[in-house]
C-alpha cells in the first residue's frame, strides 16, 4: 500500500504514468463518463483548514468513479485534540478505503499514514501541496504538449506550493526559478531534494522579479499569506509588495508565456486582475485539472 504524502516519495516514472492516467480518465469522462472503478469505496476527507478546489475535486472525483466521499471539517473530529491522530487513523481504517487530509503540521499527515491500513493523501500541509502540483504539471503539458526543457518562474513565497512545484518540475524536467523577498526563500533542503530527483534541471533562487521572469515559459504565483499565517499578514504584505505578477512583469517573460496560480487569488496583491483575467492566464483550466489529477491519484492508490 502506498500513500501520497510528498512528491519525493514517488519516482518520476510513476508520476509520469499517473499524469498519463489523468489524461485518459479525463478523456473517458468527456466521452460519456468514468467506469466505476472505485465502486462501493469511500474516501474520508479531514480538513483542518478551509478549501474549495481540494474538497470539491476529491468529492466529485470519487462520485464520478463510483465511490463516495465524507467531509470532516475542523470542528468535527478534533484531530489530535478530541482524539489522538493514531486513534482517528485506526478508526477510519476500519470504515473507509482511503483518507485525504488537509493539515497545518505536516507531521500530522505522516502520523495518520503511520497508523492507517488504507492509503493516505496529503491534501495540503504547511510544508507541501503535492495534489496541486499534479494538476499544475497536467496543465503545463496540456498547453505545451510536453514539459521537459521548459522554464518556470515562481514569484513570491517559498511556501508549500512553491516547494511541491519545484519537486514536480524536477520529476518532469522543467527548469525552475524563484524570486522571493529576503527571509521568505525556498528552503535549501527542497533544492537538494529536487537535485536528487533530477540533477539536470537548473534551479535559480533569486530576489529580483524582473531577472527571474526574463524569458520564462510559465509565470506562477501564490498568496503572500498562507492559511495559518494570518497573524503575520501586515508584515508579509509589506515584504511582498514588489512580488506581483502584473502586465509589466509579464512582458519580461516569453511572448508565448502562460500565467498560473493555484488559487484562491488575492487580486491586486500577488496578481493583478488584468493578468489573472488576461489572454495568457490558464488559472481556471488549472483549477479544473484538479479534478482529473485527483482522480488519477485516487485510482492509483485505491483501485
Ligand atoms: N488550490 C487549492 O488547494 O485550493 P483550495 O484551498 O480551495 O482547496
Ligand atoms: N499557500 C496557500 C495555498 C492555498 C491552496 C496556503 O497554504 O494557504
Amino acid at each position: 500500500m502506498k500513500h501520497f504524502l510528498d512528491l519525493a516519495d514517488w519516482s518520476s516514472t510513476d508520476l509520469r504514468h499517473m499524469i498519463r492516467l489523468a489524461q485518459q480518465i479525463r478523456l473517458e469522462w468527456e466521452s460519456g463518463g468514468n467506469r466505476p472503478v472505485l465502486g462501493g469505496k469511500t474516501l474520508g476527507m479531514i480538513f483542518q483548514k478551509p478549501s474549495l478546489r481540494t474538497r470539491v475535486s476529491f468529492d466529485v472525483g470519487m462520485k464520478h468513479l463510483g465511490g463516495y466521499a465524507i467531509y470532516m471539517g475542523p470542528d468535527e473530529i478534533g484531530l489530535g485534540k478530541r482524539e489522538s491522530i493514531a486513534d482517528v487513523s485506526r478508526v477510519l481504517s476500519g470504515m473507509v478505503q482511503g483518507i485525504m487530509a488537509r493539515v497545518f503540521d505536516h507531521a500530522h499527515v505522516t502520523e495518520l499514514a503511520k497508523w492507517a491500513d488504507v492509503p493516505v493523501i496529503n491534501g495540503l500541509s504547511d510544508d507541501s501541496h503535492p495534489c496541486q502540483a499534479m494538476a499544475d504539471i497536467l496543465t503545463i503539458i496540456d498547453h505545451f504538449g510536453h514539459s521537459d526543457g521548459l522554464h518556470l518562474t515562481y514569484i513570491g513565497d517559498g511556501n508549500n506550493v512553491a516547494r511541491s512545484l519545484l519537486l514536480i518540475c524536477a520529476h518532469f524536467g522543467v527548469h525552475y526559478t524563484i524570486a522571493s523577498p529576503k527571509g521568505y526563500e525556498l528552503p535549501q533542503i527542497t533544492v537538494d531534494t529536487a537535485k536528487g530527483i533530477n540533477p539536470n534541471i537548473e534551479i535559480n533562487l533569486l530576489h529580483d522579479t524582473n531577472e527571474a521572469a526574463e524569458g520564462a515559459d510559465i509565470l506562477y504565483t501564490d498568496t503572500w499569506v498562507s492559511m495559518g499565517q494570518e497573524a503575520e499578514a501586515t508584515q508579509r504584505v509589506d515584504a511582498f509588495s514588489d512580488y506581483q505578477i502584473n502586465q509589466q512583469l509579464l512582458q519580461r517573460a516569453a511572448r508565448h508565456a502562460i500565467v498560473m496560480h493555484d488559487l484562491p487569488a488575492y487580486r491586486g496583491k500577488e496578481i493583478t486582475d488584468e493578468v489573472a483575467d488576461g489572454p495568457q492566464s490558464v488559472l481556471f483550466k488549472q483549477a479544473a485539472n484538479r479534478l482529473h489529477a485527483q482522480k488519477a491519484i485516487l485510482v492509483t492508490l485505491m483501485s
